[in-house]
């Protein structure tokens, strides 16, 4: 069938809507017909080429929608259902089973392959030729083709274009601090960088009683709005000292966790640094940037450790719903960092978010949806 898709036709080209073909349904496939898609940097980073990729590709990986078919092998899920998109795992391999989807053994082919199992892509140029997908699902497109394990059901009462954003950078944040770093209540966490995934860390930082939460960024608009959400302490970073304002904060000790979004090297390198004795860091940007320590001197004498996390080591089936339902309940007010745009202003919505005007971007594809 033909959709509409914004493709990237190499590194850097703008987003450009085109009609595709969109392969047929397989029988392990879901159809949706997309409402939203969030815009997370991840499409930024792959658009840029931080991450190498093929082009052309259709990225989004925040999609909302309306399930339209099932194929005959999908059981669980039907036509009309209210779904949100996440990223793809098998299910049955070792560290699915264990609870840790995003360790998936095929993780990286199902979301950054760009194809299916088989090598075939999912969508077609009118020629065509092959053009990658994103997390199985590449939601800026007014159809997606995804599976099963994408999928969280949603109250039809939800606001689709609201709730579309949770699949991947809000989910990232929150779940990096509750299943990654697991705070104590009481301690001490210092967040680099305040966009969606900083934000929703900070929020989670919050809900888990963290008692001193540090916000570091280098837009006051940004600091300010974290200040609303929570953070005990802001520092723009751009004109203050961060190592030296962390020491005063935590009379000298540093801070129990931190978690870098910027993936700039010397901010990696002032999160480890601002960490107290047996403190944990998380570097959670898609970056091409190093970090650079030495062993000894900054990690074993003072008992740090840093810790990969991939979408936070979240099951989403399990950790959406429970977002939606904190949000409900005034915990988590994810609203304050969505801007809506027109899907046709895909570039302008992106090159916001770039300038560090809009924080979390959701494009509506569906003109016609209401709650
Ligand atoms: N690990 C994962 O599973 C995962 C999942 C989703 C997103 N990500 C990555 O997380 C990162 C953050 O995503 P986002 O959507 O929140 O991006 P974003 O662009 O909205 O946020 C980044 C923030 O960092 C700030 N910043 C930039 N340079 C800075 C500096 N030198 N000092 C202080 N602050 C600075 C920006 O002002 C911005 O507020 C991206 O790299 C994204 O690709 C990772
Ligand atoms: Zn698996
Ligand atoms: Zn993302």
């Amino acid at each position: 069938m033909k959709i509409t898709a914004a493709v990237v036709n190499h590194v850097n080209a703008p987003y450009q809507l085109e009609t595709l073909e969109l392969t047929a349904l397989r029988q392990d496939e879901v159809r949706v017909r997309l409402v939203a898609s969030g815009i997370c940097h991840s499409d930024e980073a792959i658009r840029v080429g931080d991450e190498e990729y093929f082009f052309p590709a259709v990225l989004g990986h925040e999609g909302a929608g309306i399930v339209e078919e099932v194929g005959s092998a999908v059981n669980g899920v039907k036509a009309g259902d209210h779904v949100l998109m996440s990223y793809a795992y098998c299910g049955h391999c070792h560290p699915c089973r264990q609870g840790h989807p995003s360790h998936c053994q095929d993780w990286g082919m199902m979301n950054a392959g760009g194809f299916r199992a088989d090598g075939s892509a999912i969508h077609l140029k009118p020629d065509g030729s092959k053009v990658s997908n994103m997390f199985f699902q590449s939601s800026f497109a007014t159809y997606a083709h995804t599976a099963f394990n994408n999928l969280i059901v949603v109250d039809k009462s939800a606001d689709l274009r609201l709730v579309a954003p949770l699949g991947c950078g809000l989910l990232t944040g929150s779940s990096t601090v509750f299943n990654g770093l697991k705070p104590q209540p009481g301690s001490t966490i210092a967040i680099f960088g305040t966009g969606a995934v900083g934000l929703a860390a900070m929020m989670a930082a919050k809900i888990s009683g963290c008692r001193q939460i540090v916000a570091v960024d280098i837009h006051d608009s940004r600091l300010a709005l974290a200040r609303e959400l929570g953070a005990t302490d802001v520092i723009n970073s751009a004109r203050e000292d961060v190592a030296g304002t962390i020491a005063s904060l935590t009379q000298g000790h540093g801070v129990n966790y931190a978690i870098d979004t910027t993936g700039v090297s010397a901010v990696m390198k002032s999160a480890l640094d601002a960490l107290a004795i047996g403190g944990t860091l998380v570097p959670v940007a898609l970056t091409r940037h190093d970090l650079t320590f030495n062993p000894l001197r900054h990690l074993i004498a003072s008992s740090k450790r840093i810790v990969g996390v991939l979408m936070g080591d979240a099951i989403p089936q399990v950790s959406v719903p429970q977002l939606i339902d904190w949000h409900q309940r005034g915990l988590f007010p994810f609203e304050k960092l969505v801007k809506f745009y027109d899907f046709a202003d895909i570039n302008q919505a992106r090159e916001d978010s770039a300038k560090g005007v809009t924080i979390k971007p959701v494009l509506i594809i569906d003109k016609s949806y209401s709650v």
